[in-house]
């Protein structure tokens, strides 16, 4: 099989590793200058260190860099049965690529895009052949992170699923189906991770270590600041900004003024040295933050239910709104962003009773929609609904 990947950048060079690594030929495209030597050089260093810690022999690196090609010249990509695009995240730019991209393909391969937050919709709409595209939504880094979530657009051919599901499974991947909603199902379910922190340190309630030391009691490998420093705010504020549009402005989905201002001023996070954390000692200030911290464990507690309440009422959010199961909404947090347990256990877990009166009580004091309970959690709450294998057992018509 033969795979074209637009973009080589971070993404694009994990996609296109992935596919080598499963017997592919691969074909990387990208058109800035840099960026091609870039990646070719990440992926020699990359099966170098595979082979120092044994887990790729010389000939598995000769014979996968062997099927690796990249390219300045798009005429390379003839031939792909995938073309997978991993360009800037910019609705213009994929959509002119596409133009260029459809011309030098046959009909019948496959284009898929690797959109964080633009709608599939509207990335399909000037395609001669949208039937054959839909979303293959990778995780980063790629090779590491087990999802993909699969995202049929409304114009996709009814095997785009089923197709995109067998491929991402022979290539060790976790396929996840999604509904083409803003934010799909991770870049939704996860947003109040990263806001409703940032909202409990604006309230002045604890200090950005003390709310990412009590986040990670609890499991999470990283706490909200220092996961949004690594990203890179420019990165993590744009992507709430979009969803929070894409929504129609929910107030659930609302953005900070607080991340805002670390955009505007390039303080971007680990990259450029200065984020929530002062990277100016070294790349351990966070930990070394977190370790001094010492919050009181009832407001930890305390804190951390209030952030857990708002993802698990997103879960159940997205299993209404017929985006994912509830199986696969929690599939998809775990392998997608290393939860430590799907949001939709915890709530099980915990009692839908107590998530429903953390988020009414947040709700009354604020005022603020942003807190406003999901149907399916009022439902499961009073009874009228449970959450059976791969659907809701009821449905409802007020
Ligand atoms: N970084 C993440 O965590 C992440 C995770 C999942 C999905 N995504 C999505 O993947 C896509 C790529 O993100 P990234 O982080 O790899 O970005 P990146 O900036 O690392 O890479 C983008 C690459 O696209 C190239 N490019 C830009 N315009 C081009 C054009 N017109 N033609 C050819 N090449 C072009 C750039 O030279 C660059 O190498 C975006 O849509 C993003 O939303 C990112």
């Amino acid at each position: 099989m033969k795979v074209a990947v637009l973009g080589a950048g971070a993404m694009g060079t994990g996609i296109g590793q992935v596919a080598a690594q499963n017997s592919c030929q691969v074909v990387y495209y990208d058109s800035f200058p840099g960026a091609i030597d870039r990646s070719k050089s990440s992926i020699e260093k990359i099966f170098s260190r595979l082979v120092e810690k044994g887990r790729m022999s010389d000939d598995e690196r000769a014979s996968t860099l062997a099927l690796m090609k990249w390219s300045k010249d798009i005429s390379a990509i003839k031939g792909a049965d995938i073309v997978i695009e991993a360009v800037i995240e910019n609705l213009e730019v994929k959509k002119a690529l596409y133009a260029e991209a459809e011309a030098l393909i046959a009909e019948d391969s496959w284009l898929c895009t690797n959109t964080s937050s633009l709608s599939i919709a509207a990335l399909s709409s000037e395609l001669r052949h949208p039937q054959r595209f839909g979303g293959l939504h990778f995780f980063n880094p790629a090779p590491l992170m087990p999802l993909v979530e699969i995202v049929p657009g409304i114009q996709s051919n009814d095997d785009f699923a089923d197709t995109m599901e067998a491929l991402m499974a022979s290539w060790g991947k976790v396929p996840v189906l999604a509904k083409d909603t803003p934010g799909f199902i991770v870049n939704k379910v996860a947003r109040p991770f990263y806001s409703e922190a940032i909202k409990l340190y604006e309230e002045g309630v604890a200090s950005v270590a003390e709310i990412d030391a009590a986040v990670k009691s609890i499991g999470f490998r990283m706490g909200p600041f220092e996961l949004t420093d690594l990203i890179g705010h420019d990165v993590n504020y744009t992507v709430t900004e979009t969803v929070w549009g894409q929504f129609f402005y929910d107030p659930r989905f609302r953005p900070s003024i607080t991340q805002k201002r670390l955009k505007e001023a390039g303080l971007l996070g680990r990259k450029t040295g200065r984020g929530f954390y002062n990277y100016a000692s070294g790349m351990n200030a966070a930990a070394e933050a977190q370790n001094e911290a010492e919050i009181d464990p009832m407001l930890g507690e305390k804190i951390v239910e209030r952030i857990l309440c708002l993802i698990i009422n997103e879960a159940l959010d997205a299993v209404w709104q017929g985006i994912a199961s509830p199986e696969n909404v929690d599939l998809a947090m775990t392998k997608g962003v290393n939860y430590p347990k799907g949001p939709i256990q915890w709530g099980r877990e915990m009692g839908w009773d107590q998530v429903l009166e953390t988020l009414n009580r947040c709700h009354k004091h604020y005022g603020d929609d942003r807190y406003r309970p999901c149907p399916l959690l009022r439902h499961l709450n009073s009874g009228n609904a449970e959450l059976g294998e791969g659907q809701l057992t009821d449905n409802f018509m007020v």
